[in-house]
């Protein structure tokens, strides 16, 4: 914000100067609108040696016709004009949806008016003879209401717009759905099912739903029901009593005790026998369960969340899962796309994960060479978010320079690449859409992937980047020019 005269005219000696407000204010638009010439180019003389900006009107007419030219920040209006007077310019300004607060000026110092011209929609009014000081600290005042009035609306648009949480990184579209499902579904204390590939993100959303649940002190406990046999499945799961099988020495407490009050994630629950699907299915119906070899019948609180990379459908299909234990983990369910879907995901990703190895290897790394994310937006990254961040991972170890280059990718995705010629080298030459992309890539490259930052730097939206780095991700690939080498025509 730019400081004005203010500050340094505010000192000069004039009646009631104590109370001037001391801080700088933004350079406002104020329009003076008063029948007295002689009035309008005193209040002119105040306002602009204040920093306002001053345009002035003879009557409501003339005024309202400025007001739909051009937005001001105040409108300072005698009641009492010929053609229009005040109050009806309010009412006409208000109606049309015209910006800008009224302070109304009168000679008659009547609560009536006064109440009139609040309810015609002014913000403030003065009475004459007008004192400067007291006309400084009213606008002021209004000036400031505005711009409290602003800051909430836009924190409240911010919060509704965009809802993070602060673990999972990307911005593309289907993640910020997911963020929405998470944070609706969070608080309660439904049964969250997670699906989708391998190194999706699962468990980092699994443990962000229980951060973001009333939970979060409480444990969130973990079991890989892959890993674990049948037998000791059940007991890591339910707890055992001593000597309940070979191999159960002392009594032992299960997952779901451990767990009272908080969050279980199941992980890898397509993977589960015929026998524990049974058990499963009794407490998540019935919240209760007994130990491996016990006759106690123990109730706990426990908030659920499983995941899968399988068919999990499929399996109930092929009669492999039981279909009600299904339905009763499929509550809220939420797959987590593919990264080769959502490649806009990649730069903030890439610069995240930059960011953490960086630091716990050490080392001086803040960025990508460019030409680097061109091969990783190439790669379709079966390994999904996982293999990018093992490939972030080994480069950040394997570099000598401070910014990433191919060369420190793994083969796979270092190879030639069809990518365009710089920019610069290549206007003229290039289509306009070859321009964008190597403005976009390359202004990507620089703020280490942060979309919104790089919108910003390029005038244009973050969802407009996102949509382009979806485009070019498909289009790469395809050869970008014919065999004569020439640019093909774009559709
Ligand atoms: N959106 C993301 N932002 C930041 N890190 C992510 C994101 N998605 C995944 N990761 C990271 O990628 C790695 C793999 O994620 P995670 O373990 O959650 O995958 P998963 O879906 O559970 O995979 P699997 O099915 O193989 O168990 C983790 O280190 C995780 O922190
Ligand atoms: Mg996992």
């Amino acid at each position: 914000m730019v400081s004005t005269k203010r500050t340094e005219a505010a000192p000069l000696g004039r009646p009631g100067e104590g109370l001037l407000p001391s801080a700088p204010v933004p350079r406002a638009r104020i329009l003076v609108v008063d029948d007295e010439p002689n009035a309008r180019a005193a209040l002119r003389t105040l306002l602009a040696e204040e920093g306002y900006t001053v345009s002035e009107a003879a009557d409501g007419m003339e005024a309202l016709g400025i007001l739909r030219e051009q937005s001001m920040d105040i409108i300072l209006a005698d009641v009492r004009m010929p053609r229009m007077d005040g109050l009806a310019l309010v009412r006409a300004a208000r109606e049309e949806g015209i910006p800008g607060a009224f302070v109304m000026m009168t000679a008659f110092a009547s609560v009536e008016t006064a109440v009139e011209a609040m309810r015609s929609g002014a913000e403030n009014f003065l009475t004459k003879p007008l004192d400067p000081a007291t006309i400084l600290v009213v606008l002021d005042k209004v000036l400031e209401k505005r711009d409290l009035a602003r800051d909430a609306e836009q924190l409240r648009l911010r919060v509704q717009e965009r809802y993070r949480i602060d673990s999972i990184v990307g911005d593309s579209a289907a993640l910020q759905a997911i963020f929405d499902v998470v944070r609706r579904a969070a608080p309660t204390k439904a049964t969250v099912l997670l699906l989708g590939e391998s190194g999706t993100g699962k468990e980092l959303v699994a443990q962000a739903i229980h951060q973001e649940s009333p939970r979060r002190e409480k444990p969130f406990v973990k079991v890989n029901c892959a890993a674990l046999s049948e037998t000791l499945l059940e007991s890591e799961l339910f707890g055992h009593e001593r000597g309940s099988f070979t191999g159960a020495v002392g009594r032992r407490e299960g997952r779901f005790e451990l767990a009272d009050g908080g969050t279980l994630f199941l992980d890898e629950i397509g993977d589960i026998a015929p026998s524990v699907q049974v058990k499963l299915l009794r407490v998540l119906q019935q919240r209760e369960f007994e130990r491996v070899g016990g006759t106690q019948t123990l109730k706990v609180d426990v908030r659920m969340v499983a995941a899968t990379n399988r068919d999990l459908a499929g399996a109930v299909a092929a009669g492999k899962f039981r279909e009600d234990l299904y339905y009763r983990l499929n509550v809220v369910a939420v797959t987590l796309p593919p990264l080769r879907t959502r490649k806009g995901d990649i730069p903030a990703l890439v610069s995240h994960f930059i960011q953490r190895y960086a630091q716990s290897y050490g080392k001086h790394v803040r960025g990508l060479l460019p030409g680097t994310l061109n091969a990783l937006l190439r790669y379709d990254w079966p390994g999904n978010v996982r293999e990018l961040e093992n490939v972030i991972e080994r480069a950040v170890v394997l570099a000598t320079t401070p910014d990433l280059t191919a060369d420190d990718l793994p083969p796979v995705l270092s190879g030639p690449s069809p990518s365009h010629p710089r920019a610069g080298s290549f206007i003229p030459g290039a289509t306009l859409r070859e321009i964008e992309r190597e403005a976009i890539l390359r202004t990507l490259e620089v703020v280490e992937g942060s979309t919104s930052r790089a919108a910003s730097m390029l005038g244009i939206s973050a969802r407009k980047i996102q949509y382009r780095l979806k485009e070019y991700a498909e289009q790469e690939g395809k050869p970008a020019h014919n065999e004569e080498g020439q640019p093909e025509p774009h559709r």
